[in-house]
């Protein structure tokens, strides 16, 4: 079956036909070669690489130069999945020019179709900045990694009365300043989805429970390789990483038993040619 490309109105165009989108992060070209065969509808390279891919603890020390690296090759691997580079933190804090300026990057240099930012209203005049520049930008509210020290740890957010008025609140707000889409990340499911049914654009759950207009996990998640946490909301459809151990187990044992490699892994050269170096 032939996949379509998704675009930037396949989002609205989902919701308003009661499609689920499916979306996921990806961090190479490998990867992301699988995700988009696979006819995912939209790859997200995340900030989350930086704990993935690069070991630190959070996401605070990502900077700018590795999203754009690991997004590059992304690009060169997607061929009909909707591509969104993940702003790091301090790339849209300090400034509308900067902000435009580093979104920008992810378009230009990168090849990304769209950028998502963390909050609301703190950085409200920077999204909307972004998307007068023409760059469409996908929201993110809930638990923002990158807010990580203010929040006091990954917590579910949004749980009590005025926590969930102030969501729904920055929900709208954002749709007002004209995000494509948004991220929600661990909310109760009922606040997301009154949020989704209070909002004409996308809502992309992740630990956001089963009423989200789409889903976004970590590859690396879904994939059973990340094992330095477990989140409640994580399904892993395999689990690659003890597969990975298994496998480097049996190359190690082949070597040491001289098993690997066999007469068919090798090059022959001609005998008459090896004669004379003897
Ligand atoms: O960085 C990331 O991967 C994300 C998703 C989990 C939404 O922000």
């Amino acid at each position: 079956m032939e996949t379509k490309k998704f675009t930037i109105d396949s989002f609205l165009k989902s919701k308003e036909e009661g499609r689920k989108i499916s979306m996921l992060t990806a961090y190479d070209y490998t990867m992301a070669k699988l995700v988009d065969e696979a006819g995912i509808d939209c790859i997200l390279v995340g900030d989350s690489l930086g704990m993935v891919m690069l070991g630190y603890e959070n996401t605070l020390q990502v900077t700018m130069d590795d999203m754009i690296h690991h997004t590059k090759a992304v690009s060169r691997g997607v061929q009909n999945a909707f591509l969104i580079g993940d702003m790091p933190f301090l790339s849209y804090h300090t400034s509308t020019d900067e902000a435009v300026k580093n979104a920008g990057r992810f378009v230009q240099e990168a090849g990304a179709q769209a950028v998502k930012l963390e909050r609301g209203s703190e950085v409200i005049d920077k999204i909307e900045a972004i998307i007068k520049a023409q760059i469409p930008v996908l929201g993110h509210l809930g638990l923002t990694p990158q807010s990580v020290h203010v929040m006091g740890g990954f917590k579910v957010q949004g749980r009590s009365q005025k926590q969930a008025a102030y969501l729904l609140e920055e929900a709208i707000r954002l749709q007002d300043a004209g995000v494509f889409a948004l991220v929600l990340e661990c909310v109760p499911e009922q606040l997301s989805k009154l949020i989704s049914e209070k909002l004409s654009i996308p809502t992309i759950g992740i630990g956001a429970g089963r009423y989200c207009d789409g889903q976004v996990l970590v590859i690396q998640d879904l994939l059973g390789m990340y094992k330095n946490m477990s989140p409640k909301f994580v399904k892993k459809y395999a689990e690659m990483g003890d597969g990975i151990v298994e496998a480097v187990r049996s190359y190690k044992e082949d070597v040491q038993r001289s098993r690997f490699p066999e007469e068919k892994h090798g090059f022959i050269m001609e005998e008459q040619i090896l004669a004379k170096l003897y």
